[in-house]
């Protein structure tokens, strides 16, 4: 098996090649930059990846260097800016896709445009692999299971402010403006104002927390698998206070990878909350530390899926294309807990 990794030269690109290096699965490391190729993969200890320069610009470039790969793994992002080239060679070059992006837009984009070509070419593109659209996508899934018919189902992505890395900054500051989605009676719609304000139970913390609409992934992904009246998303109204006032001076300063200590110190915390007209609630949560590490690890393993087990052809959500607690489960081994339970 053979797994390429676009942009393997930035911080999320280069642990997705110790992930695959850790795993024993031949990396190819894909980017537009020989000098920043080389050094990530000496810092990720995957000095077996095979190097490929192709830019963005260059269709039969893309093609070619992921001609000979099972599997895309896309980390160069803003992806509003610079995903739609790389879903569309790998597409065209035969291999499945998966990629890091938390962005909604770009999201709800992939899984609309690209569902036709996928399926004419056999292979499964799964956009939105990374610590927050993959758990809170699949946490989803099995509370929705338990419920059977859901009205209102929130995903709500609680962890604290920290650990965030220049890319993950300038991906916000480039999402600033769209006006976050919600799922309402067949359809997407900017989601009311009036969500800022809520609070909810924040599991191992004394104190409910405010809580404000936010354009996670979920929203995207959830109804294409759940059949909900009203599907939304929130975060921690502090982290969303802080992301909605990031300059291009701001984002400049952010580090450009966190350090070891403080992601092992920042704890992510996805949860889903579902409900069904009689007011029975089921809740959902996963956690775990080391944000940027699980999605190297969910996304590395999502896209190790798709080679050796198959999945439907398409574009599909995380919980579409594998079975969410076996997914969840495998997360496990890197400290990840979750449950299911009535709230
Ligand atoms: N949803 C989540 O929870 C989650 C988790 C992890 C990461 N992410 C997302 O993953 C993305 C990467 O984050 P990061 O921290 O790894 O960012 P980063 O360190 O800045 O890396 C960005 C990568 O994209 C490449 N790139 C940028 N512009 C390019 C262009 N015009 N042409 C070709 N390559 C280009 C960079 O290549 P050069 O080195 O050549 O500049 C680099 O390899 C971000 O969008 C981030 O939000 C999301």
């Amino acid at each position: 098996m053979k797994i390429a990794v676009y942009g393997a030269s930035g911080f999320t690109g280069g642990l997705a090649l110790a992930e695959l290096s850790r795993r024993g699965i031949a990396a190819v490391a894909v980017g537009r930059d020989a000098e920043r190729l080389s050094e990530s993969a000496d810092r990720a200890g995957a000095q077996d990846a095979d190097l490929r320069i192709a830019g963005l610009a260059d269709h039969a470039a893309l093609v070619e260097a992921f001609r000979d790969c099972d599997a895309v793994l896309n980390c160069a992002g803003p992806f509003a800016l610079w995903g739609e080239p790389v879903v569309r060679a790998a597409i065209a070059a035969g291999s499945h896709y998966v990629d890091t992006t938390g962005e909604q837009g770009y999201l709800r984009h992939v899984l609309d445009a690209f569902d036709a070509d996928a399926r004419r070419a056999g292979v499964t593109v799964v956009p939105g692999l990374a610590d927050d659209g993959g758990p809170g996508d699949l946490i989803a899934a099995l509370v929705a299971a338990r419920l059977g018919d859901v009205d209102d189902l929130l995903v709500a992505d609680l962890r604290r402010p920290g650990a965030v890395s220049r890319g993950t900054a300038r991906s916000m500051a480039a999402a600033e403006g769209a006006v976050p989605l919600e799922y309402r009676d067949g359809g997407w719609a900017p989601a009311p104002a009036d969500e800022t304000g809520r609070t909810i139970v924040v599991p191992g913390e004394p104190d409910k927390a405010e809580v404000a609409s936010f354009a996670l992934p979920g929203v995207v992904t959830v109804p294409r698998h759940v059949r909900a009246r009203r599907v939304r998303g929130a975060i921690r109204a502090e982290v969303a206070a802080l992301f909605g006032s990031l300059s291009a001076e701001a984002v400049e300063s952010v580090p450009e990878r966190p350090d070891e200590a403080s992601r092992a110190a920042a704890r992510w915390l996805m949860v889903a909350e579902a409900s069904d007209r009689s007011g029975r609630t089921v809740r959902g949560e996963v956690t775990g530390t080391d944000a940027y590490g699980t999605t190297a690890v969910i996304a590395v393993e999502g896209a190790r899926r798709l080679v050796a087990d198959g999945a439907p052809a398409g574009t599909r959500t995380p919980a579409e294309a594998f079975d969410p607690a076996d997914l969840l489960g495998f997360l496990e081994a890197s400290g990840a807990s979750w449950r299911v339970e009535a709230a």
